[in-house]
């Protein structure tokens, strides 16, 4: 991987998989642009590198327009993007019958809509340069359902197909689309909570930074598919080739969330 002076926007950079990869990409000599609402948590990330090399921007993905602000920014300040990673993403757990319409508008904006935004915006810059990476962290719940968080995963399901689909339709431009799946990894998102009415959240995980080293490596590889980890690769495989074991397992795992207070 050569990031050396290349230009990238990393959402959602001030925790977790974002937080790592805006760190590696710096680390390896890009320049990178780190968002997230939290300026303080990206003043910190600033700070850690010489001046210039991380440029934080404060933006909130669930206002309509955001993403594509976002990129704008970017080409405004540095002319070209090199790599866009549309990382920044949320779950709640909720079961399907006590979703609201909103809060699942919610979860589809800051998800989806959001990387559609800014890859729309980023798309004629990328092409008129020769090129260019997108890299969207989706989820290993992109490729199936679990219990309580049905508005995420459909958010995550939405952005997989997304990726697949559009890497096809962007290939002959010279821009490479990487899915990321991550399954359980060690960061903020569990903090939320509405987590805290299951009880076995997160008993493997992750780390973040590994997580964000395989997307990034596979991004530079322009791979379409990034599946970390050999244990959600066997998990993604027992969901396609046992549906029977899969599915008892998960109307367990649905009993186990608690009801509503
Ligand atoms: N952790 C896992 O087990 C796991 C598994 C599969 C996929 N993922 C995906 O990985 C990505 C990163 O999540 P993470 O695990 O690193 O969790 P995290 O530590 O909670 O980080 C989430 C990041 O998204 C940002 N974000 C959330 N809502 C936002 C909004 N409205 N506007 C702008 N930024 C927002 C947060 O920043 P602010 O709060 O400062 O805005 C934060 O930087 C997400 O897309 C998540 O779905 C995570």
């Amino acid at each position: 991987m050569n990031w050396d002076e290349q230009v990238a926007l990393v959402t959602g950079a001030s925790s977790g998989i974002g937080l790592e990869m805006a760190r590696q990409l710096a680390d390896a000599g890009a320049q990178v642009f780190a968002s997230a609402r939290r300026e303080q948590r990206l003043a910190q990330l600033a700070a850690e590198f010489p001046a210039g090399r991380i440029t934080p921007l404060v933006a909130d993905l669930a206002e309509a327009g955001a993403g594509a602000r976002l990129v704008k920014q970017v080409l405004d300040a540095a002319g070209r993007l090199d790599l866009l990673v549309n990382n920044a993403g949320y779950g709640e757990l909720v079961k399907a019958d006590e979703q609201t319409t909103e809060a699942v508008a919610r979860q589809m904006q800051v998800n989806f809509m959001a990387v559609i935004e800014a890859t729309l915006a980023a798309i004629p810059t990328m092409k008129s340069q020769g090129g260019g990476r997108i890299l969207n962290v989706a989820s290993i719940v992109g490729h199936m359902g679990l219990p309580g968080i049905a508005a995420y995963v459909a958010s995550k399901h939405a952005l997989q197909g997304w990726s697949e689909a559009s890497g096809y339709d962007l290939r002959e431009h010279g821009i490479a689309v990487t899915c990321l799946c991550p399954g359980g990894t060690a960061t903020e998102f569990d903090d939320h909570p509405s987590f805290d009415r299951h009880d076995g959240v997160s008993s493997f995980t992750q780390p973040a930074a590994t997580v964000a080293r395989a997307g990034l490596r596979g991004a530079w590889k322009r791979k379409p598919l990034v599946i970390p980890g050999l244990r959600n690769r066997f998990f993604l495989w027992a969901h396609d080739r046992l549906p029977w074991l899969y599915r008892r397992i998960m109307y367990r795992e649905a009993r186990r969330i608690a009801p509503r207070d």
